[in-house]
């Protein structure tokens, strides 16, 4: 059922003219991954090579990405990847706020279909969203990059881990320890689920 839901929302955003990042667009980019799934990464905007292809971080950024994953033993095809926005700003600029405020139904549709467990917004653009999404107040990335914040959904108890943007590696190789050390936060959050899941057999968390 959370399929052919997320099907209808994908014809939704590859129609979209809310905006005008519709214009410039070759594809938007939904996104991709198992639904529903218990692990949503929420990145900022798509680039050159997403806009190509029609899916998300398929560029360095997206190399990035697979190699954090893998360093917590995760493949790609097991999680769900999207972002706030769902088209590219032109030249990679930074969203505007209204790209954002437009685009904001559709990330917010997305978490109730794929009721994740955890949620990992990806730099500060992301992550001010989905605190917003929450009602969640929002300290600057800096400070807040991988702690582990509690909110919920109609339908669970969530996690959500704000982390720096893959992206940011490739631009300061100085913040790599910090982006792995964000994932590791993630990785033992995982264990956490997954001890919690076999001491209480049928329980959600
Ligand atoms: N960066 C993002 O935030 N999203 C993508 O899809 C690609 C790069």
């Amino acid at each position: 059922m959370e399929q052919e839901a997320v099907r209808a929302l994908n014809r939704d955003i590859v129609t979209c003219t809310r905006c005008r990042l519709s214009r410039d667009r070759i594809n938007a980019v939904p996104g991709e991954g198992p639904v529903p799934s218990g692990l949503l990464f929420i990145g900022e905007a798509p680039g050159r090579n997403e806009d190509l292809t029609g899916r998300p971080f398929v560029g360095r950024a997206g190399a990035v990405l697979e190699e954090l994953l893998s360093s917590i033993g995760l493949e790609r095809c097991s999680v769900f990847i999207t972002s706030i926005i769902k088209c590219r700003p032109p030249g990679n600029r930074i969203p505007r706020k209204d790209e954002i405020a437009a685009c904001a139904g559709y990330l917010g549709r997305q978490i109730d279909l794929l009721s994740p467990e955890i949620i990992v917004p990806m730099g500060r653009l992301a992550s001010e969203q989905v605190f917003s999404h929450f009602g969640i107040p929002h300290g600057s990335l800096g400070s807040i990059h991988g702690t582990v914040f509690h909110s919920s959904t109609p339908h669970r108890q969530i996690v959500i881990i704000p982390v720096y943007h893959p992206a940011a590696v490739t631009h300061n190789p100085l913040l790599k320890g910090a982006v792995f050390e964000d994932f590791r936060v993630i990785g033992k959050q995982l264990q956490k689920k997954e001890r919690s899941g076999r001491n209480n057999p049928g329980s959600e968390d």
